[in-house]
């Protein structure tokens, strides 16, 4: 058997028919629920876990799940040999983007303040660009955090720009563009071998 830790959510909704196209779960087994761990579908040997994305990348990490999916926002913060990247489900795709107030002015004599979760990408895109930054770790509602003097820029995920708009901000550089991945664990690729393949090969023919 095979064990998939599923990030819940919009990644956890997307994922869902083409898990269900792939008879990897049963049909409607998610829905009205509060429970986290589904058995095995018939003859799927594949047992799913459904939890926090940030938690996804720390399970395949330690092998208590042979395989995650993921957004790779999430995995962009969590660089790690113990698992490889091994399918792009091409689903809850967003972007993720620096955004300011429409209206800012910024005190070029100090470093930019840059609130985000996503520190890591973040890092690597102001470094290569030359800017001094000071980064602050949150972890929701990024959008507010200019209004209140926080930070000059968040850097967090941007779908339809909605929340964005809805707070007076703006968007300015793309940083990265966004998907859900199956991640497997390295361990697992090579004990598990032939399971391993043939569940992604169950979801790549699904897509
Ligand atoms: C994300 C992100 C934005 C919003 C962007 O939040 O942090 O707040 O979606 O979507 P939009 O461009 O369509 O308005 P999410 O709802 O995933 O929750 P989070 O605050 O936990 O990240």
């Amino acid at each position: 058997m095979l064990t998939l830790a599923l990030n819940k959510g919009r990644v956890l909704a997307e994922a869902v028919p083409i898990l269900e196209r792939a008879g990897l779960v049963q049909p409607g087994q998610f829905k009205d629920t509060r429970a986290l761990v589904f058995e095995p579908a018939e003859k799927s040997g594949l047992r799913v876990v459904v939890m926090r994305g940030a938690d996804v990348p720390v399970y395949v990490e330690h092998g208590a799940a042979d395989l995650g999916l993921v957004g790779k926002d999430t995995l962009f913060e969590h660089p790690t040999h113990e698992y490889f990247e091994r399918l792009d489900l091409g689903i809850a795709k967003c972007r993720i983007m620096s955004a300011g107030l429409a209206d800012a002015e910024f005190d070029i004599s100090r470093p930019l303040r840059v609130a985000t979760k996503f520190v890591r990408l973040s890092e690597r895109f102001f470094a290569a660009q030359g800017q001094e930054v000071r980064f602050i770790k949150l972890s929701g509602a990024l959008e507010v955090a200019p209004r209140l003097g926080l930070c000059d820029l968040i850097v967090d995920i941007v779908d339809t720009g909605e929340t964005l708009r809805a707070n007076g901000l703006v968007p300015l550089e793309m940083i990265a563009h966004v998907s859900s991945r199956v991640i497997v664990n390295r361990t697992a690729l090579k004990v598990k071998q032939a399971e391993v393949l043939a569940c992604l090969s169950r979801l790549q023919d699904s897509l």
